[in-house]
């Protein structure tokens, strides 16, 4: 990834190798939105029924838009805004590539703080105060003492801001890399343990049930949209990441596999994070509508349960900490791809900028849950009504923009740019078709099915008035 330095057409960068991308694409999907996000909103969202839906819309809107960007930006060789201009034409499609760049801000912003939140439940975890917690009431108590009072959950967003800005500016992208080839094979592993012991708890059984059997009486159109935006947050899609990532791929690279791996490596470490949360929520008796706070109150019960668990406490919030760090990466460099290509500015300059910004934008989000009590509108609130801007932030941005820049992006490349110039770029470089029915499906999808998905849910939302 060190070479994605350079800019402009003719010097741009690629990745280091095969290896190189898939492992950068995968670190992008692979984060927060697995482990944090999911587990939360399949518990807001009524268990499996959410799963379900979730799973649905990964396959049929989140494969085949991801297949789009990547052609899109391995074909235009730019950033969001540079790829629409390049491929697509008409005045308005830029504007699309510029929603991208500015969600890619609006997400950084809240994500950063759940990110600091990680790291300072690393500094729990190797003082070993995290194994103590019993059950979830003892859990919640660590959890709220941490949040209540703001101070360490601002500093430790700004601290993993720097971390991310280290990494754009290119210092220690190669290291990264490198580090990311031995370190997500080892979250998998992890995982798989941390599952295998949570499944066997006391109640784990009534957590997998809950996972996996869809109770259709929670269908509601919030549930939908929470499913689908989840989709697109997971897979970093709707926002042109992975069109900015696409463009440092070469053509040699098979791009069917390599949506196919990241697709699959996402969504599998997704449902192996529920396989762990829900287990172990029922067993330690947690509430499981606690929201963003959710895992953080759920998986400190777990450690309490394994030996070693110290160990593997730090273990995990290190190498969730890393997996945060890899989608970051990707979520500020769209933003600074865009000002470097577009605007000529200098990748430190924009990297220091955008990341101070969205430090700035930071702050209200760690402020939501720690001062939540004066914004919440109850007593002693300095405002009328409950104003949580970490939750506001994550469904503005995480849900809607993601959703309208998925929209357009299938639009633009299925009907402006047309499927036959997609699929040709898709598979551009040689040898590298995929099965009759995969083509048509995809192309299929992308044009009709995607588009049609999300502006339905979209047109209910406006006309229910069911924002969030
Ligand atoms: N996919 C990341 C995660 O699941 O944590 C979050 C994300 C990264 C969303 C990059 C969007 C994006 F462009």
């Amino acid at each position: 990834m060190a070479s994605i330095q350079q800019s402009g057409n003719q010097s741009r960068g690629q990745w280091s190798g095969r290896m190189g991308f898939i492992l950068a694409a995968a670190g992008s999907a692979i984060g927060l939105g697995n482990i944090w996000r999911f587990p939360y909103s399949v518990a807001e969202g009524g268990g499996g029924l959410f799963v379900l839906i979730y799973l649905f819309f990964v396959l049929a809107i989140g494969l085949p838009v991801l297949l789009a960007e990547l052609s899109l930006g391995r074909e235009s060789r730019r950033n969001p805004v540079g790829a629409f201009k390049a491929l697509i034409p008409g005045k308005m499609w830029p504007y699309v590539g510029g929603l991208g760049v500015l969600t890619g801000a609006g997400i950084l912003a809240f994500y950063s703080v759940i990110a600091g939140w990680t790291l300072g439940y690393l500094g729990k975890a190797v003082s070993g105060t995290l194994v103590q917690a019993q059950d979830g009431e003892t859990s919640g108590e660590i959890f709220n003492s941490f949040v209540a009072d703001p101070f360490w959950p601002i500093l430790l967003s700004g601290l993993f801001l720097l971390l991310t800005l280290f990494v754009v500016r290119g210092g220690v992208s190669k290291g990264i890399e490198r580090a990311t080839t031995l370190l997500m094979p080892a979250l998998f592993v992890l995982l798989i343990a941390m599952a295998i012991r949570a499944v066997s708890l006391q109640g784990g059984m009534d957590g997998l049930i809950y996972l996996f059997t869809p109770d259709w009486s929670k269908l509601s159109l919030n549930v939908v949209m929470g499913a689908l935006g989840q989709a697109l947050f997971s897979l970093s899609l709707g926002m042109g990441a992975m069109i900015t990532y696409g463009s440092y791929v070469s053509k040699r690279e098979n791009l069917w596999k390599s949506g196919i791996f990241i697709a699959t490596a996402d969504t599998g470490i997704a449902l192996l994070a529920g396989l762990i949360i829900f287990p172990t929520l029922f067993f330690a008796n947690a509430d499981p509508l606690a929201g963003p706070g959710l895992v953080f109150v759920v998986l400190p019960t777990i450690f309490n349960q394994m030996p070693l668990g110290t160990v593997f406490a730090g273990a995990f919030f290190s190498l969730l900490a890393i997996a945060a760090l890899t989608s970051t990466v990707s979520l500020l460099e769209v933003v600074v791809a865009y000002f470097v290509d577009e605007k000529g500015w200098k990748r430190n300059q924009a990297a220091v900028a955008v990341s101070g910004f969205c430090f700035f934008l930071a702050v209200p989000s760690a402020l939501a849950f720690g001062a939540a009590p004066a914004f919440s509108g109850g007593e002693g609130s300095i405002l009328p009504f409950n104003l949580d801007f970490l939750t506001l932030n994550n469904n503005i941005w995480g849900n809607y923009s993601l959703s309208i820049g998925a929209f357009l992006i299938c639009i633009g490349v299925a009907w402006v740019w047309g499927v036959p110039r997609f699929l040709a770029a898709l598979e551009d470089g040689g040898d590298r078709t995929f099965p009759m029915p995969g083509r048509e499906v995809t192309g299929f999808l992308v044009k009709i099915v995607c588009p049609l998905a999300v502006l339905i849910v979209l047109i209910f939302i406006v006309v229910t008035g069911q924002y969030f």
